[in-house]
């Protein structure tokens, strides 16, 4: 980034002349917790809950052009600032410009607290970041009465457009955005910087899928760092800030994933995860009250996936997910399922009539296929994987779908699986540890299916399950004992 912060003269008069006016008309009711607010005890950490002070939104004028940027139309508009597209007339690039007032004059006047720290902490969070997940700072500067920052252009809509209240995404996409989100959050913590106002307007989502990371403007440092405060004043938006936040206490990387699974909950059940007409009644329940199970209002999804997000809301911070790449990997076996279910439905009819004539699912009907593959975990390999150790003693069976395996007993050869074939079985339906291995002898795709997992199928398709099974085991036991006399003649 070039930061070109640049002091120039104020012109009002010229300022008035080309201004655009972009007064939004205020036409929507206030709603506890959904603007950011600044509880009044500037967070003393004594455990103390405190009124807040809320801000009212931004009303600037902005000028036709700023330094080398054509101002276009209003694409957005936070806390802290309004941002429009803009185009960069010497790189012939569109981009977006976020304006706010320069000063604290503002600030006195109450409208926009911090707006030029807000400013100033971007640019030095910008200088540090740089991941396809967070949005690329451009350019910073000064011009007449506003600081601007210029950034990458995101063609797409903040999470708020499917969280409280707006068409929800489909599971496995609102899993994938928070996934992404993780890993942007564990490389910002990693420079040092936690960002404190993780919220679906904060969050975009490109027409391309892509997902950014927008507005550091109240990040910490996680340590001090000369740049950054380790603590700033008690800021963010009570919706999404954790308790421990909302306390005013040292905050960890555990803050933001609390918020950003506070966003979760938002985007799989379409309510936000408290509600309380007053912020202050809004900040107890946040504080003490446990968080809503996500099952309560979606029983359709797992229970496993209601459980990941119970940890990840806990109110202490060292109960929760330390990381986002755990947080990630936690929801990874929730991405894969519903994505195969819902983003490919032309993949998945294929994929149930290929499974139809593998040799498992040949009793089985395509809505009974159906059923199962929705409580499968698929599971992919490369070619040397192991795909089984021995001495594994998880009740789950294996169902290869694609490649071929190779089975061995004390490192050495035994059989080769294919397409449709089982492992497992005797481990799935006692939990005795298993005796031989199965290693990928191509890249190898398979369905996992857990014992706990089944048990909440019908009792129909249990049936064809243990039918199979049992063959299969009878099978095994002729070839044994025809082994044994082969071996005693
Ligand atoms: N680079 C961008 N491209 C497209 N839209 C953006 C971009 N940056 C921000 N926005 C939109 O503007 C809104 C406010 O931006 P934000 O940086 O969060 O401002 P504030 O600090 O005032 O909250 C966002 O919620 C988003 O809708
Ligand atoms: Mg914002």
């Amino acid at each position: 980034m070039s930061a070109s912060v640049r002091q120039s003269a104020v012109l009002a008069a010229r300022l008035a002349r080309r201004a655009i006016a972009c007064n939004e008309p205020r036409t929507r009711k206030a709603v506890a917790g959904d603007n950011m607010v600044k509880p009044t005890d500037g967070g003393s950490g004594d455990g103390k809950v405190t009124p807040p002070v809320s801000i009212r939104p931004l009303d600037i004028l902005v000028p036709a052009e700023i330094d080398r940027y054509t101002i276009g139309r209003r694409i957005g508009s936070g806390t802290c600032g309004v941002v429009h597209q803009a185009l960069d007339n010497l790189l012939g690039r569109e981009v977006a410009v976020k304006l706010s007032p320069i000063g604290e004059a503002h600030v006195s006047s109450g409208k926009v607290p911090g707006a030029q720290r807000a400013y100033q902490t971007e640019i030095i969070a910008a200088g540090r970041l740089t991941h396809p997940n967070i949005v690329t700072v451009y350019d910073a500067g000064q011009y007449e009465e506003l600081n601007y920052l210029v950034m990458e252009v995101v063609e797409g809509k903040s999470l708020k457009e499917y969280g409280k209240g707006k068409t929800l995404l489909p599971v496995h996409e609102a899993l994938r955005v928070i996934a992404e989100c993780c890993a942007a959050l564990d490389y910002s913590h990693k420079q040092g910087i936690l960002h404190r106002d993780i919220k679906p307007a904060n969050i975009m989502l490109a027409n391309n899928g892509v997902v950014k990371l927008l507005d550091f403007g109240i990040a910490v440092g996680l340590k001090e760092d000369g740049e950054l405060k380790r603590k700033g004043p008690t800021l963010g938006t009570p919706n999404y800030m954790s308790p421990e936040q909302i306390l005013g206490q040292e905050l960890g990387p555990e803050s933001d994933f609390y918020s950003l699974s506070t966003v979760l909950f938002e985007l799989l059940t379409g309510r936000q995860l408290f509600k309380a007409s007053k912020v202050k009644d809004l900040f107890r329940l946040v504080v003490h009250r446990t968080a809503p199970q996500l099952r309560q209002i979606r029983p359709d999804l797992p229970a496993e996936l209601s459980e990941v997000l119970a940890k990840s809301l806990q109110k202490k911070p060292e109960a929760r997910y330390q990381t986002g790449q755990e947080l990630a990997h936690a929801l990874q076996p929730f991405i894969e399922k519903f994505g195969l279910a819902t983003r490919r439905p032309a993949a998945w009819k294929k994929l149930v009539s290929r499974l139809k004539r593998q040799s498992f699912f040949l009793s089985f009907s395509d809505g009974e296929i159906s059923q199962l593959l929705s409580k499968v975990r698929v599971r992919s390999f490369k070619r040397g994987d192991t795909l089984v150790a021995a001495g594994n003693s998880q009740r789950c069976l294996l169902i290869l779908t694609d490649g071929i395996a190779q089975v061995r007993y004390h490192n050495k050869f035994v059989r080769v699986l294919a397409d449709g074939a089982c492992f497992g079985e005797a481990r799935f339906i006692n939990g005795i540890s298993e005796s031989h291995s199965l290693r990928a002898l191509t890249d190898v795709k398979a369905l996992e299916l857990s014992a706990d997992a089944l048990s909440d199928l019908p009792p129909k398709i249990h049936l064809h399950y243990y039918r199979y099974i049992s063959d299969l085991l009878e099978t095994k036991a002729s070839i044994a004992t025809a082994a044994q006399v082969d071996i005693s003649l």
